[in-house]
């Protein structure tokens, strides 16, 4: 049974201006993904890894081509539209957690809920947080808590509204080999429990056992599939 595709690409381009000249950091991407797939993104720095990320999710805008997510094309939208999209549509996690310090772990979480406008959900938060392994740690604020429990917190962030598509540039980027293997097994039961979409960006080899695909790009293309010449 085949089903639509939460998310594509259909020759997608990116260019940079830098003074006169024109970098193309995204070279005609035709991407998909399938709704509850886990897909690690890895190549060489400069590739076009982070661009295409902030591309689909709405972040950054695309040049040419077109990008659907759930149906929707971002590339058709006001700027005003798509940030609407990417609020209901998308997480984001970063490789710096980026996370309020004056808050605690529950405040950093709970206010995406007041943000996103549905108040706060008692069940999801437990969901979440359970999953995440944050019980012990919710009234910690982030300086108290080790870099493996921020981006922890990062992550039950990005997802606590249930996005469609969780998007993560390099997230166990900051962390040592035990705390990274820990946010990657987090992040495949969320996958594998909750059906959570993930699009993920890692230079780690490791990650290739976590995660259902593994997409190779080089200079601004997916290389997977082509016959090198
Ligand atoms: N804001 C920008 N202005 C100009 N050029 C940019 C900008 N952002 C990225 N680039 C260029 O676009 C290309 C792709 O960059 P991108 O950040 O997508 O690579 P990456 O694969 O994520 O690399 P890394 O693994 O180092 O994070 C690079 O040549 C980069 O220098
Ligand atoms: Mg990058």
């Amino acid at each position: 049974m085949s089903t639509e595709p939460i998310l594509k690409t259909e020759n997608l381009w990116k260019l940079y201006r830098a003074g006169k000249v024109e970098v193309p950091a995204l070279r005609g991407v035709n991407f998909s993904v399938q709704p509850g797939e886990s897909v690690a993104v890895m190549g060489p720095s400069g590739c076009g890894k982070s661009s295409l990320l902030y591309v689909i999710g709405g972040l950054a805008q695309a040049s040419r081509g077109r990008v659907l997510v759930d149906g929707n094309d971002l590339t058709a939208m006001s700027d005003a539209e798509r940030t609407k999209l990417r609020r209901h549509k998308i997480g984001f996690v970063f490789q710096r957690f980026n996370l309020l310090p004056a808050l605690t772990a529950k405040g950093n979480i709970a206010i995406a809920q007041y943000i996103h406008g549905d108040g706060f959900d008692p069940h999801r938060f437990d969901v979440v947080t359970k999953m995440l392994g944050l019980e012990g740690r919710l009234t910690h604020k982030p300086a108290e808590l080790s870099g493996g429990e921020q981006q922890r917190v990062a992550i039950a962030r990005a997802i606590i509204n249930e996005p469609k598509i969780l998007l993560a540039d390099e997230p166990t980027g900051n962390l040592d080999t035990k705390n990274s293997e820990v946010v990657l097994m987090m992040l495949r039961q969320l996958n594998k429990e909750l059906g959570q979409t993930i699009v993920m960006i890692t230079h780690n080899p490791e990650a290739t056992t976590f995660f259902d695909r593994i997409v190779h790009m080089r200079d601004g293309v997916i290389v997977d599939g082509i016959p090198a010449d």
